[in-house]
């Protein structure tokens, strides 16, 4: 299959938005910026199209996707009993890097929900994204990558993973959030974060004192325990090279990463002119935002330079700091090194 490269501009943007819904109505699946990541959307009304997405991504079949809205009005298309609460959070952060799941209609296709009887909603803030959504009607997307391998934050991403495998990539700039949104449970009571992102569970904490932070969040599911989200259970993230997540003072982690051979180092870019082997930076230390907004292209430069280990120094937790460290863990597969 011939992947269509849609670039758009100014210029051109009615017609290429325009081009990208078409492609979506017929059945097609495209890849689509948004703030966070890119996503690889496909009507969520078109069973056909859904399992596309699936084959494309090789995702596993019991792995829900999030539906894509542009508009507050689009809410009651796919979710039903929607509680006040989801209201509340709609008004504070939509559109935005957000997820509620909530009761599912039926007018959706069942493929997207994997089974449940729930589903998965937000609004992006991405201007192409809402008006192709607005355009196409609600879009099932899942993050634009082979599944497994780190989410896409450039349209160059998305072709590395999958060009000859979808209709068409919306070619826009680079995701400046960087790391997928938030996802709550609205069906639970106290409501639950199973994915954190960049709106924060401390932001969470002031709507739902209560709030439960999912075990998934920081810790491996055991293979035999029921996740209440589906996606936290599988291998994801991960360089090809066997990483690890250091969590240490700089001055340990400097020492520790400079005393061992055929490692590569991923720190800080404060860190960077003390540490003597091949080395990335992910960001600065003072700002857990520019660590999310770069962390997955790091990790899909980890394996150019061919190293036998990767030693990643584990960021704070606070803030869109968890939302990294969420990321991170997985990565190197649950394995830290505390100093
Ligand atoms: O920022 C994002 O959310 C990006 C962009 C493209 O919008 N999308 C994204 O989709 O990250 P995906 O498929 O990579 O991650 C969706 C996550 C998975 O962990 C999945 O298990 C969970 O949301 N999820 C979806 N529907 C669910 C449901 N009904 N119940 C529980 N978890 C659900
Ligand atoms: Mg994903």
């Amino acid at each position: 299959m011939n992947t269509e490269r849609l670039n758009i501009n100014t210029l051109n943007y009615n017609e290429t938005v325009d081009r990208a819904a078409d492609i979506l109505r017929q059945g097609g699946i495209v890849a689509i910026p948004t703030e966070t990541v890119y996503g690889l959307a496909a009507s969520a009304y078109d069973t056909a199209a859904l399992k596309k997405v699936f084959i494309a991504k090789g995702r596993p079949q019991d792995n829900p996707l999030i539906v894509h809205i542009s508009d507050i009005e689009m809410l009651d298309e796919v979710a039903v009993n929607i509680p006040p609460e989801a209201y509340e959070c709609a008004h504070l952060f939509w559109p935005g890097p957000f997820t509620m799941i909530l009761e599912r209609s039926q007018n959706i296709a069942k493929e997207v929900s994997a089974g449940l009887d729930t589903v998965a909603v937000r609004m992006p803030s991405d201007k192409v994204a809402r008006d192709i959504i607005r355009a196409s009607g609600p879009l099932a997307a899942p993050s634009a990558n082979t599944s497994g391998s780190p989410s896409p934050t450039s349209a160059q991403h998305v072709i590395d993973d999958l060009d000859g495998k979808i209709d068409a990539v919306v070619v826009s700039g680079e995701c400046e959030v960087g790391v997928e949104s938030t996802v709550v449970t609205l069906v639970t009571n106290p409501v639950r974060l199973l994915r954190p992102g960049a709106v924060t569970a401390e932001q969470l904490c002031d709507i739902f004192p209560n709030l439960l932070i999912d075990n998934a969040v920081l810790a491996n599911p055991q293979a035999d325990e029921k996740v209440a989200s589906p996606g936290m259970k599988y291998k994801h993230y991960a360089p090809k090279t066997e990483t690890y997540l250091v969590e240490a003072s700089s001055e340990d982690y400097i020492d520790f990463v400079n005393d061992i051979n055929n490692c590569v180092a991923v720190c800080f870019e404060e860190e960077l002119p003390k540490i003597n082997c091949p080395k990335l930076s992910y960001g600065s230390v003072f700002d857990e935002a520019s660590l999310a907004h770069r962390v997955f292209e790091v990790l899909r430069m980890v394996d150019e330079l061919h190293a036998e280990k990767v030693y990643i120094h584990a960021p704070s937790k606070s803030g869109i700091g968890l939302a990294v460290y969420n990321r991170l863990i997985r990565a190197a597969a649950f394995r830290v090194v505390s100093l």
